[in-house]
């Protein structure tokens, strides 16, 4: 089915295709119609997080980011939907043209800049929807917030998003925000971190619930980091790492049409540095908390490879725009098999 809409929708400007395919998914979905768009996935329960999860195979960042698609999204098979990411305020991003495909390397450059309708907004409409699954909720900064205040920013969506959120995600790894990586270094991180633990705490005891804290991290990090950042997370006690972000690495499309283009590089190209920092991560954590796999997700192959490398939990966002729903299927197939062989 969708490798017949597929052609109709890429005749449009990627984000005019983004907009216009949410928006048809949600008539569809309004009109019970979504059966006819994805055979659902086979069950494959896990349990992540202290979380139930009734397949492994998730929707990543930034493709609703102000939850106004979280019903129609979910009843494609996902088991896991994250949202956003969202900031404290509204804000535009970052001038149009902003996102290209890259059809020859089935690959996306966004440099989106984290256009949200701010936290609120977000807020209003995950109340309106009727999902009940497991629902992440993914945090950033506004741009004009200056690096020393960015904890602020991470504490104020924190706190609004809490009572909503399965998980909440903290997203230190988009290239489309200036600064934002250095987040993930140092002093700047622990402080961060600790800042984010103790609100967590307190919030807990607040609503007598406990909502873990993932990190999302970038594939553009040398190991001895990724082994730095992974310690960073375990002394902070953080719940998950999410691996990996966008990459601002061009060697895998050097040539290609808008390969230029300044953002982070989505897709099969990121497939590879993404499975290596996740295999890295799950050397150096040891089981000390799980993994979220994310980075050109494709395939059943390819969500075996990644839960094979150490994730736990999978999350799709360019081989969703390349593949369709039918993607969901396949990655759940791949990861269920990779699962089992682990159990042994
Ligand atoms: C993203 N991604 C993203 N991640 C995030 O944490 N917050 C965000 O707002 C966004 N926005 C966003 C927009 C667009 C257009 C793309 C293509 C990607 C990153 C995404 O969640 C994922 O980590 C990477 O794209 C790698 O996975 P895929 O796309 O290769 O499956």
């Amino acid at each position: 089915m969708y490798s017949l809409i597929r052609p109709f929708l890429f005749r449009f400007s990627a984000e005019r295709a983004h907009h216009l395919s949410l928006n048809a998914l949600s008539v569809c979905h309004r009109l019970g119609l979504t059966p006819l768009l994805a055979r659902r996935p086979p069950d494959c329960p896990v349990e992540v997080m202290g979380l139930r999860f009734p397949n492994p195979v998730g929707l990543a960042a930034g493709l609703d980011k102000n939850a106004r698609h979280i019903d129609a999204l979910a009843a494609l098979g996902f088991g896991f939907i994250e949202v956003g990411t969202v900031t404290p305020r509204a804000q535009p991003g970052n001038p149009l043209p902003r996102l290209f495909r890259l059809p020859a390397a089935d690959a996306i450059i966004n440099r989106m800049g984290f256009n949200n309708d701010g936290v609120d907004a977000l807020l209003t409409a995950v109340k309106a929807s009727r999902y009940d699954g497991i629902l992440g909720i993914n945090i950033g900064k506004n741009k004009d917030t200056p690096a020393e205040q960015a904890v602020d920013d991470y504490l104020h969506c924190l706190r609004k998003v809490y009572p909503l959120a399965s998980y909440v995600t903290v997203n230190l790894s988009s290239p489309n925000t200036p600064g934002l990586r250095d987040l993930q270094f140092g002093e700047p991180l622990k402080q961060l971190l600790a800042a984010l633990k103790s609100a967590q705490k307190a919030l807990a005891e607040e609503h007598g619930r406990y909502v873990p804290l993932a990190v999302k991290i970038a594939p553009d990090m040398v190991e001895d980091d990724v082994r730095g950042v992974a310690r960073a997370f375990v002394d902070a006690g953080i719940d998950a790492v999410i691996a990996t972000n966008t990459t601002i690495s061009r060697e895998a499309v050097t040539g290609l049409p808008y390969s230029e283009e300044t953002g982070g590089l989505s897709g099969a190209p990121v497939r590879d540095a993404s499975t290596e920092v996740i295999r890295i991560l799950a050397d150096e954590l040891a089981g000390a908390m799980p993994i979220i796999g994310v980075g050109g997700v494709d395939s059943e192959q390819a969500a075996e490879e990644k839960i094979a490398a150490g994730a736990e939990l999978l999350q799709v966002y360019t081989g969703f725009i390349y593949r369709g729903p039918a993607l969901i299927k396949d990655a759940v197939r791949g990861a269920a098999r990779a699962l089992e062989r682990k159990r042994g």
